[in-house]
């Protein structure tokens, strides 16, 4: 059998995620459906509206957990596609109730489904942060910037909120550390009180600009 590379992941691992995934699907379908159904059996037009609004926030919040799903196959995908697929969500689901606006720019990429899967992991994270962290108490901007030179991948996500003089990791940026070695890259993240900017840069070993890697 061919050994793994520590770019795959491995069959057990891909069973276990399928199967998060399967159980996390099952899940707000159920929700959602129970919110339907309460939605159905009141009387209230109060009521009735505030679950309808709770059922859109969820199928918002399935979509997000949706495009973030493990590829089924290593086949390549239009990274603005999914960029743009993934912010809509996102936007949806937790930034444009709170007068967030998040603007992507992109120019065409094409990478294999596993890249452009961890580079997607890293931008939901990076935009949960800013939104949770840096524009807690008011709206704000959040940019998304990827562009490449050559084989090189570069990825900036930049918002006008204010950092803490002291960070401290938690789970969110040990994850995208963790993306980025497999990834072969390079992340970095500067906090300030006018904002905070973080860049990846990865490289990426097949042609760029068309679905023929
Ligand atoms: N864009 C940002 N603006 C301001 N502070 C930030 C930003 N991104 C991260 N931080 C700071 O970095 C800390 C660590 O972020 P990290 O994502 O690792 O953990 P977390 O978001 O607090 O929790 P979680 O484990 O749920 O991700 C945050 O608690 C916050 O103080
Ligand atoms: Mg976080």
């Amino acid at each position: 059998m061919a050994e793994l590379t520590s770019h795959q992941t491995s069959p057990l691992e891909q069973v276990l995620l399928r199967e998060l995934n399967h159980r996390v699907n099952n899940e707000f379908a159920s929700i959602i459906s129970a919110v339907s159904l309460a939605t159905a059996r009141s009387s209230n037009e109060d009521v009735k509206l505030a679950l309808i609004g709770v059922s859109e926030l969820l199928h918002h919040h399935a979509d997000v957990h949706h495009a973030l799903q493990m590829p089924a196959d290593d086949t390549p995908v239009d990274v603005v596609a999914h960029l743009s697929q993934l912010c809509r969500s996102i936007s949806l689901s937790k930034l444009e109730d709170r007068g967030i606006e998040l603007t992507l720019s992109a120019c065409p990429l094409w990478l294999h489904a596993d890249q452009c899967w961890r580079l997607g992991m890293i931008v939901y994270e990076l935009i949960t942060n800013a939104a949770r962290h840096a524009l807690s108490k008011r709206g704000g901007e959040i940019r998304i910037e990827l562009s490449h030179e050559g084989e090189s991948v570069k990825l900036r996500v930049q918002d006008n909120g204010s950092a803490p003089d002291n960070v401290q990791p938690g789970c969110g940026l040990k994850i995208i550390n963790a993306l980025t070695q497999v990834l072969d890259g390079q992340f970095e993240q500067h906090f300030g009180a006018q904002g905070s900017t973080a860049t990846l840069v990865f490289r990426c070993n097949t042609r760029l600009d068309s679905p023929r890697l």
